[in-house]
Order: C-alpha cells, then sequence, then structure tokens
C-alpha cells in the first residue's frame, strides 16, 4: 500500500517539473527569423487567447494597436524591426516570453 502512494507522488512530481522545465524554456528567449515585408505575427507563450499582455521592444512599450490579446502583430517588417521582444502578462507585469526578431532579405 505504501508503495503506491509512494509511486503515485514520484509521479506527480516528475510532472509538475516537466512543467515547470517547459515554462522556464518558454521564458529563455527563441529567435523567430521573418522574411523583410512579411506580416509578422509573435505569440506570447502559451498564453490564453483572451489573455491580457504588454509587449515591449527593446525595453520600450509597443504600441497597442499591433496587440491582439497575447499576440503581436507587424504589417511588412523591415530590418528596423529588428529587436528583443518581450511580453509580459497584466496586470501581474509577469515576464512570459521573450522572442529575437531577426529579419532577413532575399
Ligand atoms: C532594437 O535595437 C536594435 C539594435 O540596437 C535596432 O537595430 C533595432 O532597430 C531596434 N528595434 C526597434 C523596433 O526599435
Amino acid at each position: 500500500m505504501a508503495n503506491i502512494v509512494t509511486s503515485a507522488c514520484c509521479v506527480v512530481l516528475a510532472a509538475v517539473v516537466v512543467v515547470y522545465a517547459q515554462r522556464r524554456s518558454q521564458q529563455g528567449g527563441r529567435i523567430q527569423y521573418e522574411m523583410i515585408g512579411s506580416d509578422v505575427t509573435m505569440m506570447c507563450g502559451t498564453l490564453e487567447s483572451d489573455a491580457s499582455v504588454t509587449w515591449k521592444v527593446n525595453g520600450t512599450d509597443v504600441k497597442a494597436d499591433k496587440v491582439e490579446g497575447p499576440r503581436l502583430i507587424l504589417k511588412e517588417v523591415a530590418l528596423a524591426s529588428n529587436g528583443l521582444y518581450s511580453c509580459f502578462e497584466n496586470p501581474t507585469g509577469d515576464l512570459k516570453d521573450q522572442i529575437t526578431l531577426r529579419v532577413g532579405g532575399e
């Protein structure tokens, strides 16, 4: 009997560790490559579509008209759109994701 309890406990613990590791790696930053002139959507981690977030690029707020729920939508990106994009969940301000945008040509 004690064995069942112990194993159930380990399974739960392992699941928690896996979920935690996944969360960490989502925040760890990734790189998104896009072509010049394309429309780009960046997704803030795995938040629900009704989540409210604030996006920053290079540390400054992105205009709210580019934000739809947890998504950031950039039309016709150019080289100047490159940068480090971070999203913060409202109202806690928790950092949820970081994406480096690399716009390239040809
Ligand atoms: C972010 O910083 C990089 C490097 O300084 C710059 O090239 C880029 O244009 C900046 N991006 C935005 C959207 O301001």
